[in-house]
C-alpha cells in the first residue's frame, strides 16, 4: 500500500474554542477512509484545516509525500487534493456542465501564457464527461442547479471536484438529504471511485452508507479521534456506541 495522506497532530482553535484536538489520521491510496463523530466534533474544521481555509492549524499534513504546511488552498487543490461542501455551493445562473467547467479549467499563470502562444481547445472536456458520466449527470448537463433534484445536485457538487481529477476528495456529509435509494446509488459510485486512481475521505452520518463503502473509519468526539478501526470494529467499540450513538447499537 502506498501511503497518500499522512496527517499527524492536526489542531484547529477558534480563539478558546478547540475544534481539532491533535488529530492523526492516514489514507493509503485507493481507500475510503470514514470520519464520523456527532455535530460539532470537528469533522468540517478537519476538512477546512486540510484544504489550506484556515492557514494557522497546527501539526503536519504529507500528500503524496510532500508537505502541505504553509501552502494556499488553490496549491494544495492543483496537487490534487480536492473538498466537497457541507452545503452544496454550485453557481445558480451556471448550468451544470459550465459549473463543471468553471472547476475543471482554473487555469494557471503557465497555461495563460501557453494559450495566448498557441490557443488550445477548452481544457476539461474529458475530465467533465468522466466526472459526469460517474456521477450520473449526463442528462443534467445543460440544466441548471434550480431544476435538479436535491440528490442531483449533491451530486454535481461531487462531480465538480471530481472534474479536476483529484487524487484524494475529501466530502462533507455529500449524503446529507438522499432517500435510501440515492443513498445506496451514491455508495455504489463511491465505490468505483478507487479503480478510478481517487481516494476518498468520507465524512457523514448516513450510518449505513458509511459502514457499508469505507475500508476504515476514524471517530472523533470533541476534536479527539476515540476510535479507528474497521467497520466491524467499528460497528461494536462500546465509545462510539456510547459517544456518537447514545448507547444504541449501530445497526447496518
Ligand atoms: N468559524 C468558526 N468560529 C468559531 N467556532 C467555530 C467555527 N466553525 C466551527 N466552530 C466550532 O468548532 C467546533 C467544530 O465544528 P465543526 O468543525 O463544524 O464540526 P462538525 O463538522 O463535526 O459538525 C464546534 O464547536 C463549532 O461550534
Ligand atoms: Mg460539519
Amino acid at each position: 500500500m502506498t501511503r497518500l495522506l499522512d496527517v499527524t497532530d492536526l489542531r484547529v482553535a477558534y480563539g478558546a474554542v478547540v475544534a481539532v484536538d491533535n488529530v492523526s489520521l492516514t489514507i493509503d491510496e485507493g481507500e475510503i477512509v470514514g470520519l464520523i463523530g456527532p455535530n460539532g466534533a470537528g469533522k468540517s474544521s478537519f476538512i477546512d484545516a486540510l484544504t489550506g481555509a484556515i492557514p494557522n492549524r497546527g501539526g503536519s499534513v504529507v500528500f503524496e509525500g510532500g508537505s502541505l504546511d504553509r501552502l494556499a488552498s488553490h496549491s494544495i487543490a492543483r496537487r490534487g487534493l480536492m473538498r466537497t461542501f457541507q452545503s452544496v455551493e454550485l453557481f445558480d445562473d451556471l448550468t451544470v456542465r459550465e459549473n463543471l467547467q468553471v472547476a475543471a479549467e482554473q487555469p494557471t499563470l503557465l497555461s495563460m501564457l501557453a494559450d495566448l502562444v498557441r490557443p488550445s481547445k477548452p481544457k476539461g472536456v474529458d475530465d467533465i464527461a468522466w466526472a459526469s458520466t460517474l456521477c450520473d449527470l449526463d442528462d443534467a448537463l445543460d440544466r441548471f442547479p434550480s431544476e435538479l433534484s436535491h440528490g442531483q445536485r449533491k451530486l454535481a457538487g461531487v462531480a465538480r471536484a471530481l472534474a479536476k481529477r483529484p487524487r484524494l476528495v475529501l466530502m462533507d456529509e455529500p449524503a446529507a438529504g438522499l432517500d435510501t435509494d440515492e443513498s445506496i446509488a451514491f455508495g455504489q459510485r463511491l465505490r468505483s471511485l478507487p479503480g478510478h486512481g481517487v481516494s476518498v475521505l468520507l465524512v457523514d452520518h448516513d450510518m449505513e452508507l458509511v459502514l457499508g463503502v469505507c475500508d476504515r473509519i476514524y471517530v472523533i468526539d470533541f476534536g479527539s479521534v476515540i476510535a479507528s478501526g474497521t467497520p466491524d470494529e467499528i460497528r461494536k467499540n462500546d465509545r462510539v456506541i456510547e459517544a456518537y450513538l447514545g448507547g444504541h447499537d449501530v445497526k447496518a
